[in-house]
């Protein structure tokens, strides 16, 4: 039997009724903080993940799925030129002088030992006004006295050839159909999807409208070792805030506000006792005088360390915090701490976060041993972490990047978000997935040969009222409707029979109670609903 992967796994009602409560709410909420959604691809070139959440990182060295897949791609007017005179492999190549190369491409003259066939390369079709080859034709002769001569023209696949040139009939034409390029080209299934959203961001110019306030809901892949809150696949509800710096992107507001959109949306969803714990880990230069200290903190101890922490300490010694390594804490213990590193504009600007969050409320816990663990990361950090959710135990995480929009080559986009492990967030929900679990109306029972139309007929009148319902079988015995009914837990059986429906009052049976009543079809509705 063929299973789902590892660490995949299908999602099957009535559990994906809770995944639709939860998407439902959280839509909810963006919509009150006027975010508005983005969908990027699934998979993007693998540079944009190395170039932004850091060749170092967990996630890049060892999570990721990647794949070469390759892309065809048009020919230069060189490899054009390479393949028609690997087809004449018998001659000498030389091209014609002032032969046009400018605008179609080179003249190439290829002489065997009895004949010589000029030939021009080009990309682009041809004028019809284009005044023919054969009007080197006395250069030629003249260049190869006696020989025959050849005219042709060589196109490479997918460029109409028909353009009428003047003297077509002695002409050749070659298309060259071979010369389709393969390129080879990196991929890797997205293992987080703010990079997705920066790279959009560049491409199409959102800093044209100013701030954007973006949010996203969709599986992300990272190969970890499955355990529970850990899958291979999992789903994340995200959100950047991304704009010019002229646009607020910068202010601390920005981040107030995402962290009491994030406790609203917690709260919402009934989720309790869980903590945000924050830090700032400063900026570039803040972060380039922290690792320097890091690395000098690490010489003497790193040999002691786990092998990736010995290349961490040299490579980049920021991620000696994501070392899980029991051996290793006590070292990582005594590191210096970010904290002591923030420059007077960070520090501000950390300060401020915290006083907004305190005059609205939010409660949170100062943890500067925070760093996360993706390269882009400026400033302000945090994550929310919950007790049930045992060892896997941050239900959502996020931050500032500042610098990651000029990483990728786009223009300064301060920017911050977060994004929720909505597999961890369902587990954290004390709402069970019965209660919001739709259960049918009423189930409605074609009693007899002939019915199913007339049930059918029902079904629809009473699904235009939003009254879920689900349908039986004419050929189905009524005590078999019934139990099935029951089973599935509808609320009502509703029996559809000749003479129920030739009189016009049909009988409905509420399954919870027993009691069953004449209700004229024209109240259905109405009953059904009360
Ligand atoms: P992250 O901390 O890597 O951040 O992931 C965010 C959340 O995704 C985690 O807190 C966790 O709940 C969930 N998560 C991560 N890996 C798994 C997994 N293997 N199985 C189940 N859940 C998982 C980011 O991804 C950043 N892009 C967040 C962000 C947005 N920062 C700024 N903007």
């Amino acid at each position: 039997m063929i299973k789902a992967v590892r660490g995949t796994r299908d999602l099957l009602p009535p559990e994906t009724a809770l995944w639709n409560f939860v998407e439902a709410a959280v839509r909810d909420v963006f919509r009150a903080y006027n975010f508005h959604e983005i969908r990027t691809p699934i998979f993007e070139d693998t540079q944009l993940f190395t170039r932004s959440v850091g060749e170092e990182t967990d996630i890049v060295s060892k999570e990721m799925y990647t794949w070469e897949d390759r892309h065809d791609r048009e020919p230069t007017i060189w490899e054009l030129v390479l393949t028609l005179s690997s087809r004449f492999a018998d001659s000498r190549v030389s091209f014609l002088r002032g032969g046009g190369a400018a605008v179609f491409g080179p003249h190439m003259i290829l002489e065997s030992d009895d004949i010589v066939r000029l030939f021009l390369v080009t990309l682009v079709p041809l004028p019809p006004d284009f005044d023919s080859l054969a009007g080197y034709s006395k250069l030629v002769e003249q260049t190869f006295p006696g020989k025959t001569i050849e005219y042709g023209i060589a196109f490479p696949s997918g460029i109409p050839v028909s353009a009428g040139t003047k003297h077509q009939a002695q002409e050749r034409h070659v298309r060259l159909e071979e010369v389709k390029v393969r390129m080879p080209q990196s991929l890797t299934l997205r293992p987080e999807n703010t990079a997705g959203v920066v790279r959009a961001y560049i491409q199409h110019d959102l800093e044209k409208r100013g701030l954007n306030k973006l949010y996203y809901i969709g599986p992300q892949f990272r190969r970890e070792r499955p355990q529970k809150g850990r899958y291979r696949q999992f789903y994340q509800i995200g959100a950047e805030v991304i704009g010019p710096a002229t646009a607020g992107s910068e202010s601390p507001a920005r981040d107030a506000e995402i962290l009491e959109l994030l406790a609203t949306l917690l709260d919402r969803l009934g989720i309790k006792d869980w903590i945000l714990q924050l830090n700032s880990i400063g900026c570039a230069n803040d972060r380039a005088a922290y690792n320097e200290a890091l690395r000098q903190a690490l010489q003497p101890v790193a040999s002691k360390m786990c092998v990736d922490c010995q290349r961490r300490a040299v490579t980049n010694p920021l991620r000696v915090f994501d070392c899980k390594v029991p051996e290793d804490q006590p070292i990582i213990e005594k590191l210096p701490r970010i904290s002591q590193f923030l420059d007077e504009p960070c520090r501000q600007h950390f300060q401020q976060v915290q006083e907004i969050l305190k005059s609205i409320g939010v409660e949170f816990q100062l943890n500067d041993r925070l760093v996360r663990g993706l390269d882009y990361y400026t400033r302000t950090a945090f994550e929310f972490t919950h007790g049930a959710l045992g060892a896997q135990n941050a239900i959502l995480g996020g931050g500032r990047y500042d610098g990651l929009s000029e990483a990728l080559g786009g223009p300064a986009a301060p920017g911050i978000g977060f994004a929720i492990g909505e597999d961890r967030l369902v587990m954290s929900l004390s709402e069970s997935a019965e209660a919001v679990y739709r259960k049918p109306d009423v189930y409605i029972a074609p009693l007899g040969a002939g019915m199913n139309k007339e049930a059918a007929r029902l079904a629809r009148e009473l699904r235009r009222h939003d009254i879920v319902v689900e349908l039986g079988d004419e050929s189905f015995r009524l005590k078999k409707s019934l139990e099935t009914a029951s089973k599935m837990g509808a609320k009502y059986a509703l029996i559809a029979g000749e003479n129920e429906l030739s009189t016009g009052v049909l009988a409905l049976k509420n399954l919870a109670t027993g009691e069953q009543k004449a209700v004229p079809r024209n109240l259905l509705a109405q009953v059904i609903q009360s």
